[in-house]
């Protein structure tokens, strides 16, 4: 077991597609594209404006990201935007979220999210799930205002708990913020819930799991 975990918020804990699910009826036949398009323009938008030099917090982004998502699939009635955005704010947790990190934190390890949200936006996630007495710290890019990948992201946890990266376990589904933890020096996990084929292939995970829940058995 290691003492010091770091987790991805939207996609590891939170189900970023839980919002369109949970609307599944009324947005009607197209609800898996408008989320799919949806997501990846909140994470396009992420990338080109640290590029830029141009930081907007990731609730404008994603704001911006639906309603282009909604342009884009016409099916969807737009008047479902302010449903959505809301339904944004408390997002389920993957199933075995809250256990894996109580038993975490009841080794003694110490816990945090270091995500591209807002604090406003993380606070609210991790409120609703119920996860608020776990976890320690949260961080989030808005501190450094700039997004995953940069460098300076995951240095703020470094620099925080005062800890070399190969210290900190440092998971997330989403295989590009893993290159970009792998290449700050944390020992990695990938967490590849949807099964998918591999990629960054010179920045690799220490580990690949399914779930949080092999953490527990010797992650
Ligand atoms: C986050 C994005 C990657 O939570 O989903 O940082």
């Amino acid at each position: 077991m290691h003492h010091a975990y770091v987790f991805d918020a939207y996609g590891t804990l939170f189900d970023v597609h839980a919002a369109v699910r949970r609307h599944a009826e009324a947005i009607g036949p197209d609800g898996q594209l408008l989320s799919e398009i949806w997501r990846a323009k909140q994470l396009e938008y992420s990338w080109v404006r640290t590029l830029m030099g141009a930081y907007t917090d990731f609730w404008k982004l994603t704001e911006q990201a639906l309603d282009y998502a909604l342009k884009k699939v016409p099916s969807a009635d737009p008047g479902l935007r302010a449903t959505l955005l809301e339904a944004y704010w408390r997002l389920d947790c993957y199933p075995e979220v809250p256990a894996v990190l109580r038993a975490l934190k009841k080794s003694g390890a110490r816990l945090a999210i270091l995500s591209n949200g807002s604090r406003e936006m993380l606070e609210a996630a991790v409120k609703s799930a119920a996860l608020d007495e776990i976890l320690d710290d949260i961080y989030s890019v808005d501190a450094v205002r700039r997004f995953k990948t940069d460098p300076a992201v995951y240095d703020m946890v470094t620099t925080a708990w005062r800890l070399y990266p190969d210290a900190i376990s440092f998971q997330s589904s989403n295989r590009w913020d893993i290159a970009g933890a792998t290449k700050a020096g944390f020992r990695t996990v990938w967490i590849n819930r949807a099964g998918l084929p591999d990629e960054y292939t010179d920045l690799a995970p220490k580990l690949i799991l399914p779930s949080l829940e092999g953490l527990l058995t010797g992650g």
